[in-house]
C-alpha cells in the first residue's frame, strides 16, 4: 500500500515542486507514494468563487471560509477514509521526527495549506484537523510547510531511501545532532581527516562519533540534550 498524499491548496501548481526531482520524484514515479492537489477555489459557490472574507473584528487582511474549506475536506476525506487531516500553522504543535516516522507509517496525509490571515477557527471546532507547525517563522502559506512535511515522510517510506543509509544514525533518530562527516582528499587546505576514521577501528570510530554527537548536542541544542539525559556541561556516559 502507497503513501497517499492529498493537499488542499490554492496553488496546486506547487506540486510536487522539489518532491518531483531526486529521491521523493522517483519514489512518486515508481508509485511508492501518490499525490493528489486540489484546488480549493474548486469548491467555492459564488460567482467570483470566493474563499476569503474580511476578518469578524475588523483587522489587516483576509480570512479562509470554513464552509468553503468544508467542502473541500469532506470530498477529500470521503475519497480517503482514515487518513488524518492536518494542516500547516505557526501556531500548530511543532514537527517532530516522532511524528513523521508515525505518519510514514500510516496511510498518508491530507494536509491543508492555509494562506492569508488564518482559517475561521469553526472548521478545526467542526473537523478534526491536527494543526503543524514547521518552526518559529512565518511563511506566506502552508505549502512550503506541506512539501517539508511530505518531504520527511516520504524518505522514510520502505526503499525510498538507498540502501547506504537507513538514516538510524541521523539526528533526531538517536535524539543527538549528527556527528561530523569527512571525505577525501584526505588533506584540504592544510586540514586533514581525524586520524580516527583512517584507524580501521571500528569500535574506536563508533566511540568517537558517539563522543562528537554528544559534544555538538551539548553545545548548540541543550533542550535535547537535556531530554537525552544529559547534564549540562557532561555526557550521560560521562566520558566528557
Ligand atoms: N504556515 C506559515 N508559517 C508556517 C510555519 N512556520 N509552519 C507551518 N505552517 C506555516
Amino acid at each position: 500500500m502507497s503513501f497517499a498524499a492529498t493537499v488542499l491548496t490554492l496553488y496546486p501548481e506547487m506540486f510536487p515542486g522539489p518532491l518531483g526531482i531526486s529521491l521523493a520524484g522517483r519514489a512518486l514515479a515508481e508509485g511508492k507514494w501518490s499525490l493528489d492537489a486540489v484546488q480549493i477555489r474548486d469548491f467555492a459557490t459564488d460567482k467570483h468563487r470566493s474563499v476569503d472574507d474580511t476578518p469578524a473584528g475588523g483587522g489587516a487582511g483576509m480570512v479562509m471560509r470554513a464552509d468553503v474549506l468544508a467542502s473541500a475536506l469532506d470530498a477529500t476525506a470521503a475519497r480517503n477514509p482514515g487518513v488524518p487531516v492536518l494542516t500547516m500553522t505557526p501556531r500548530g504543535s511543532p514537527l517532530t521526527q516522532a511524528r513523521v516516522r508515525n505518519l510514514a507509517q500510516g496511510p498518508g496525509a491530507i494536509i491543508l495549506c492555509g494562506r492569508f490571515e488564518g482559517i475561521d477557527q469553526r472548521l478545526f471546532d467542526a473537523r478534526r484537523i491536527e494543526e503543524v507547525s514547521i518552526g518559529d517563522y512565518i511563511l506566506s502559506g502552508g505549502e512550503m510547510a506541506a512539501l517539508t512535511l511530505l518531504d520527511a515522510c516520504i524518505r522514510l517510506l520502505p526503499g525510498v531511501m538507498g540502501a547506504a543509509s537507513s538514516g538510524d544514525d541521523e539526528s533526531f533518530e538517536t535524539g543527538l545532532l549528527e556527528y561530523p562527516h569527512y571525505t577525501r582528499p584526505q588533506e584540504w587546505e592544510g586540514r586533514t581527516i581525524p586520524e580516527v576514521l583512517r584507524s580501521g577501528d571500528h569500535a574506536r570510530i563508533a566511540a568517537w562519533r558517539k563522543r562528537e554527537a554528544e559534544a555538538i548536542t551539548r553545545l548548540r541544542r541543550p533542550d535535547l540534550w537535556e531530554r537525552h539525559g544529559g547534564t549540562p556541561g557532561r555526557s550521560p556516559s560521562g566520558a566528557r
